[in-house]
């Protein structure tokens, strides 16, 4: 068995990909994400469960474990002088690294906790993280310094709070699972190389918008439902945690094409998923994996960002799936 840390040390000889910093910054994330899942785990018997009674910087309510799996990232990546900057879907502004701690090469972005309407009711959720280099330009990082397209991330990964626990990572050479071994402690690798299947025959999709939805989101999903006896000529199974991390677990297992479109309820705000530290992250690795990921105009990774918490439409997983629904959007944009 290959622990994680094996694994990145060899990733370092074989690619040069991991330096010490970037393997220190993963096995913390790591670690942080350890203690989340411990505390996930013990659900009611921790009294994690249920409102915190605060909103975030989106305005959406916080969950206790929301802010609790904020805090252990914070901490964990405060002291071990790998990061200039940290940022999240839980606070407004970048956060920095404490004075007393020195500053290292990278910039750090994450989703503590993702899907956290499943929190109360025991379904899965998970972390969702992203790394970019940090510019020289300024000692204390700022919101500038963090809006790189995804293009320009190192690493990326999720770790899935699950019936086993899931880190999944790329350094930008595939895509690597690791389970964690709960009597050791430690991430061990079970699957290397993870490879999406080109072509599906399931969707995922919050089917209850579609009245919300523009007219090629409609006719793609249409055409989908309208199975063997529609113009594809075959039965699509539909599937939706509504935790994207899980989604596109089942997505990089076995295949299938997630969407969360932009509608006519999120159309001023983008879409719903932020780019920054869900979209980007999850693009990243799908691509690494063989499948797409666009806006269902435009690849993701090479959208600019011009704000931290920044949204846009999401379609990703088995490319040849992405690539028709891109199509359908691009056809009627240019038909408008
Ligand atoms: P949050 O973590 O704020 O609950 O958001 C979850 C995200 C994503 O994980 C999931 O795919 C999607 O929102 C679910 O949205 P709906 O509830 O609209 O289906």
């Amino acid at each position: 068995m290959i622990s994680l840390t094996q694994f990145l040390i060899e990733e370092q000889r074989t690619h040069g990909a991991v330096n010490a910093e970037l393997r220190l910054l993963i096995e913390v994330v790591a670690r942080a994400c350890k203690r989340i899942s411990i505390a996930v785990g013990k659900g009611a018997l921790g009294g994690v469960l249920g409102s915190a009674g605060t909103e975030n910087v989106q305005g959406e309510a916080q969950k206790k474990l929301d802010v609790i799996s904020n805090e252990i990232l914070l901490e964990a990546n405060a002291w071990g002088g790998h990061l200039a900057a940290c940022a999240s879907e839980e606070m407004e502004d970048p956060h920095p690294i404490p004075d007393a701690y020195p500053k290292g090469n990278y910039l750090l972005l994450f989703d503590p906790l993702d899907g956290s309407s499943n929190i109360d009711v025991n379904i899965s959720v998970g972390t969702i993280f992203s790394v970019l280099r940090a510019s020289d330009e300024h000692a204390e990082p700022e919101v500038a310094d963090f809006l790189q397209p995804g293009t320009q991330q190192v690493a990326a990964g999720y770790c899935v709070y699950g019936p086993s626990t899931m880190l999944v990572l790329t350094t930008g050479h595939g895509v690597h699972a690791f389970t964690l071994d709960r009597e050791l402690g430690s991430f061990m690798l079970t699957a290397r190389n993870l490879a999406i299947p080109s072509d599906t025959a399931e969707f995922a999709i919050n089917l209850s918008n579609r009245r919300h939805w523009e007219a090629p989101m409609r006719r793609y999903i249409d055409e989908l439902l309208a199975g063997r006896e529609g113009p594809r000529g075959k039965d699509f199974n539909m599937r939706w945690v509504a935790s994207m991390v899980a989604d596109v677990h089942r997505i990089l297992t076995r295949g299938g094409i997630f969407i969360y479109p932009v509608d006519a309820k999120t159309r001023k705000q983008g879409g719903k998923l932020r780019l920054m530290y869900e979209a980007n992250p999850m693009a990243f690795i799908v691509e690494q994996a063989g499948g797409a990921a666009t806006t269902g105009r435009a690849r993701i990774l090479e959208v600019a960002p011009e704000k931290l918490h920044q949204r846009v439409p999401v379609f990703l997983g088995s490319k040849n799936e992405v690539a028709t629904a891109t199509r359908y959007h691009q056809d009627a944009d240019a038909a408008s």
